[in-house]
């Protein structure tokens, strides 16, 4: 495994879990499958509904939970519930998460990023950042919030690769963290010329060619799967390195576009959206 520094001084595992729309036994199994093979992060959020099968496949994969590293995200329908986090501490069936970020820049997320801080000061979270916030709200954090945030997820992979925020993000040194790392399983992507090539010459799926790209550009990444043999396959990526060269090649084949496009209605939708366990 590799590990990015993060701010304060935690050490965050590149490679992650992703766990979204997974439920019930397939959760529960596929995130102790993935800690005992090659995995030491998982990613989950209040809103994907599986907090509490996230914590019965930690403890049914064996592994101690000081080995393993657990983030997840707030809801924006809980940003000024002030029993939030000591909720899904106990979803989670933990007395720590690793990393809590904020899901997405609606709502109260002011008051919302003050909650994790109180609860990192608390020793509740052992890091705290943001997700999908554009520069100028993370900005707005930064000018109104005493902890700088550690962490951003937000979309990034080859076709999309994020240069303006991972360029502000590293001015601040907050960590970026890749979700749609595989672009959600684009097959353009995923069968693009470039990476087959590199395939063939590394011996690697395309796939594992692209992650190693995510791992090589310093991100961490939380690759999603339902398979158990790709959960295998997309840890398998820490025994070869491309070349500056190849970096550069795969710089070019940048669409400067994400897939998923943030409108005026996506957000107002995500900022009143409940989380399953709401009612
Ligand atoms: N912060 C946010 O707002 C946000 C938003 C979206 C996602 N996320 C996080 O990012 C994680 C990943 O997102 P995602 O799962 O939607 O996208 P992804 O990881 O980019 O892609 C997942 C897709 O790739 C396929 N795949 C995975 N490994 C493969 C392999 N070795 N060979 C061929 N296909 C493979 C999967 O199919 P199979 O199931 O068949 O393997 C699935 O269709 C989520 O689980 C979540 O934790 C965060």
């Amino acid at each position: 495994m590799e590990y990015i520094l993060l701010n304060n001084g935690v050490s965050m595992p590149k490679l992650g879990f992703g766990t979204i729309n997974q439920f019930g036994e397939q959760i529960i199994d596929n995130v102790s499958y993935a800690l005992n093979n090659g995995y030491l992060l998982i990613d989950t959020a209040n809103r994907y509904g599986n907090e509490v099968e996230v914590g019965k496949g930690i403890i049914k994969s064996g592994i101690k939970r000081e080995d393993i590293f657990l983030e997840t995200k707030l809801g924006p329908t809980l940003y000024e519930n002030d029993q939030a986090i000591d909720d899904t501490l106990k979803r989670l069936n933990v007395d720590y998460i690793d990393l809590m970020l904020l899901h997405h820049p609606v709502n109260n997320y002011i008051y919302a990023y003050r909650m994790l801080e109180k609860a990192y000061k608390d020793g509740k979270l052992k890091a705290i950042g943001l997700s999908n916030f554009p520069i100028d709200k993370v900005q707005e954090i930064l000018d109104n919030c005493e902890i700088v945030p550690a962490v951003m997820q937000v979309e990034c992979h080859p076709y999309y690769p994020a240069e303006a925020v991972k360029a502000f993000l590293e001015e601040h040194h907050i960590a970026l963290q890749s979700w749609y790392p595989l672009g959600h399983g684009n097959t353009d992507m995923l069968n693009d010329p470039v990476f087959m090539e590199l395939g063939n010459k590394y011996h690697k799926s395309t796939v594992q060619i692209i992650l190693r790209w995510h791992t090589q550009m310093g991100f961490g990444l939380v690759p999603g799967s339902t398979s158990l043999e790709h959960i295998q396959e997309n840890a398998d990526i820490f025994d070869f390195a491309l070349t500056k060269e190849e970096m550069k090649i795969i710089e070019r084949v940048s669409k400067h576009q994400p897939f998923y496009i943030v409108t005026k209605e996506s957000l107002e939708r995500l900022a009143k959206t409940k989380c399953n366990f709401e009612n």
